[in-house]
C-alpha cells in the first residue's frame, strides 16, 4: 500500500535515488541533484517535499518552490519541480497522488497560481493550462515553450501586464529550462 506523507532531511538519498532511477542518464544527475538542493534550501516562504511509500521504502517525490516577481520582490506563487517515480512503480497513481497532495497543501496556505513546466499531456489532467501562464513569464527562455503551464488554485485578479519570474538558486540552471 502506497502512503504518501511530507519529506525530510533525513530521506536526501531516498529522494536521490528515486530520480536517478525515474529520469533518462542524461538529466538525472542534475534532478537528482536539484531535489536535494530544494530540500535543503532556505526561503521564505519555503519549500515542500513529499515522497510516496511503498513498504517503507520510497518510491516517489514531489517537489514545489516560490517564485518571486522580480519588481515587486514578492512572492507569486509556487512552481513544481521535480517530479519522479521509479520505473517499477509508475502507472500505480503515485505521481497522481503527489500532485494531489502538492495542490492541496498550497491551496489551504492561500498560493494563487502553481507554475509547472511539463508535459501538457499530463499535467493537463492536473487542471494546469498554458493559458493561467501567459502573463508569468519563466525565469529562463525556454526550449519547449508550450510545456509552460499553470494552475490557479484560487480565484484571483490575475495580471493584465506580463510579469518577469525569478526562482530559487537551485532552479538557476539554464539546463531546466
Ligand atoms: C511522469 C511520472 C512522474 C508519472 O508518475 P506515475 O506514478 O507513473 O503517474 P500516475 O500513475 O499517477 O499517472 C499515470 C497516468 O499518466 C499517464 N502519463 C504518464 N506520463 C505521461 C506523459 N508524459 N504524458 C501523458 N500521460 C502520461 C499514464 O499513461 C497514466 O495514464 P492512465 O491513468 O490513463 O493509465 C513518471 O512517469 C516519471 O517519473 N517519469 C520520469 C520522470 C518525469 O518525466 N517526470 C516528470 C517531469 S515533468
Amino acid at each position: 500500500m502506497t502512503s504518501i506523507r511530507r519529506a525530510s532531511l533525513v530521506d536526501r538519498d531516498k529522494i536521490r535515488e528515486v530520480h536517478l532511477n525515474a529520469f533518462a542518464p542524461e538529466e538525472a544527475s542534475n534532478i537528482a541533484e536539484l531535489a536535494t538542493n530544494l530540500l535543503m534550501e532556505p526561503s521564505q516562504p519555503g519549500t515542500f517535499s513529499w515522497v510516496a511509500e511503498i513498504d517503507g521504502s520510497v518510491v516517489g517525490h514531489i517537489a514545489f518552490s516560490p517564485v518571486f516577481s522580480d519588481a515587486w520582490i514578492t512572492c507569486i506563487g509556487y512552481i513544481l519541480a521535480p517530479l519522479g517515480v521509479k520505473p517499477d512503480f509508475q502507472n500505480r497513481h503515485i505521481g497522481s497522488d503527489l500532485i494531489t497532495a502538492g495542490i492541496q497543501h498550497l491551496s489551504q496556505m492561500g498560493i494563487h497560481v502553481l507554475l509547472v513546466y511539463g508535459d501538457p499531456n499530463f499535467y493537463g489532467r492536473f487542471g494546469f493550462h498554458p493559458h493561467s501562464a501567459t502573463h508569468l513569464l519563466p525565469p529562463y527562455p525556454l526550449k519547449y515553450p508550450s510545456g509552460w503551464l499553470a494552475r490557479n488554485l484560487h480565484p484571483h485578479i490575475e495580471a493584465q501586464i506580463p510579469i518577469q519570474l525569478s526562482c530559487l538558486q537551485p532552479l538557476c540552471h539554464p539546463d531546466f529550462w
